[in-house]
């Protein structure tokens, strides 16, 4: 059964804003996503900052391209530098500003310092402003396609280790969205699919802010990947029942030991899987591994706001299907945003949507003040990765080394 790529969606990209004709940074907000499909254009590093903060774009791979694009609309949206000197101060200052926006995923880090050293190399030889700001454009969006071929890489590779009619089980969105596109577990679903490798894909809710539920299902079943959502804790009955053959994660950052920081969750995941002897497969990028960092604990854990595991966000496009509703949403929405205040504090924004309305939601479904501990990623350690699958190889976690030194020297 073939795979229908030109289905899968698109998570960031370099544009014109014909609004105004300036360079922006186009993401699908994955916040509103699946209901929702809205695209924002950022067309200054703090919108790409924000972005990034709320979630709008994610994924290690994502960030790292989101990283080196938000510097580029930097430098031709605001930097005022008259000089050399001055422009290359401003990209650092980008660079290091962005780098801060989340601090687990080591991409981020990663494709602001590409950006930044090439922008430095270029400067060395070439004086003209806008001759290196056209560069840095061309780097950045570069990075993008570049991060396409690894994940068609990592993809043929991942698909070597599956057998025929493997139902794999996978957590969080390590899909096209958390990429510049294919992804990494999603590039290897893909791929081995198309071989006939793949009869079941079993889809991690991913609590709590459901990139599973939210965005895993919906790109699998806009591929044709046969797919079934569950709860986390419902994983290891899967495994137990003897329907899962393999575990298929992403990763935040790979230390150069093989411990693997990934969405939470995954540890879990990882200890059931060795419980029930199924191959735990980390697959991505030599961009994730850090082998500055010699193991897992020195990895920093983001920590994030309790409303996510308080209460659930939502969007939606209101039907206003009588004369009297469309009436009531116009007064709501006359002077613009209309923020409705509810008892217990769930919240709820209103607006217009070009003909229509739609609305942004919080809803709290726990106890006010209950304490709340939200870490966003765990570590799964070397000794629960079967293999750790790159655009270079597969390599055993004890293997990682090795392959540093001959891939990233
Ligand atoms: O908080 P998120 O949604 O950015 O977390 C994403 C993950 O944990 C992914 O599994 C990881 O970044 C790999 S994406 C190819």
């Amino acid at each position: 059964m073939a795979v229908d790529l030109s289905r899968i969606p698109r998570s960031i990209w370099w544009d014109i804003d014909d609004t105004n004709g300036r360079p922006g940074v186009f993401l699908l907000d994955q916040t509103r996503l699946p209901l929702v499909g809205d695209v924002l254009c950022c067309q200054k590093l703090e919108g790409v900052e924000l972005a990034i903060k709320s979630l709008a774009v994610r994924g290690a791979p994502a960030l790292g391209v989101a990283a080196a694009l938000a510097i580029a609309v930097y430098s031709e949206n605001e930097s005022q530098a008259s000089s050399v000197e001055q422009w290359l101060s401003d990209i650092d200052q980008a660079a290091e500003r962005i780098s801060q926006a989340r601090p687990t995923a080591v991409n981020l880090r990663w494709g602001a310092s590409r950006l930044r050293d090439f922008a430095h190399t270029q400067a060395e030889n070439e004086h003209d402003l806008k001759t290196l700001k056209a560069a840095i454009v061309g780097f950045a969006k570069q990075m993008a396609i570049d991060d396409e071929q690894v994940n068609l890489a990592i993809g043929a590779q991942g698909a070597t280790l599956l057998a025929a009619d493997s139902r794999v089980l996978t957590h969080c969105n390590a899909g096209s969205l958390a990429t510049a596109y294919y992804g990494t577990v999603g590039s290897v679903i893909y791929t081995a699919y198309d071989q006939g490798l793949i009869s079941q894909v079993w889809v991690d809710e991913t609590r709590p802010l459901n990139q599973g539920g939210r965005l895993t299902s919906w790109e699998l079943m806009a591929a044709g990947v046969p797919c079934t959502l569950i709860t986390d804790s419902m994983a290891a009955a899967c495994m137990q029942a003897g329907w899962v053959d393999a575990v298929l994660v992403g990763a935040d950052r790979i230390c150069a030991n093989g411990d693997t920081a990934n969405k939470i969750g995954t540890l879990s995941l990882a200890v059931n899987a060795r419980h029930f002897g199924i191959p735990f497969y980390v697959c991505a990028p030599l961009s994730t591994i850090d082998s500055e960092l010699a193991e897992g604990s020195q990895i920093p854990i983001e920590l994030r706001d309790r409303r996510e595991l308080a209460g659930f966000s939502t969007s939606g496009i209101i039907v206003a299907d009588d004369s009297t509703t469309s009436h009531a949403f116009d007064l709501l929405t006359a002077s613009g945003i209309r923020h409705i205040s509810f008892q217990h504090g769930h919240q709820m924004e209103l607006y217009r949507k070009g003909a229509a309305y739609a609305f942004d939601a919080w809803f709290m479904n726990t106890p006010p003040d209950v304490p709340i501990y939200n870490p966003a990623f765990d570590v799964t350690p070397a000794q629960l990765i079967s293999a750790i699958v790159t655009e270079a190889g597969v390599f055993q976690p004890d293997q990682l080394a090795t392959a540093i030194a001959e891939h990233l020297g």
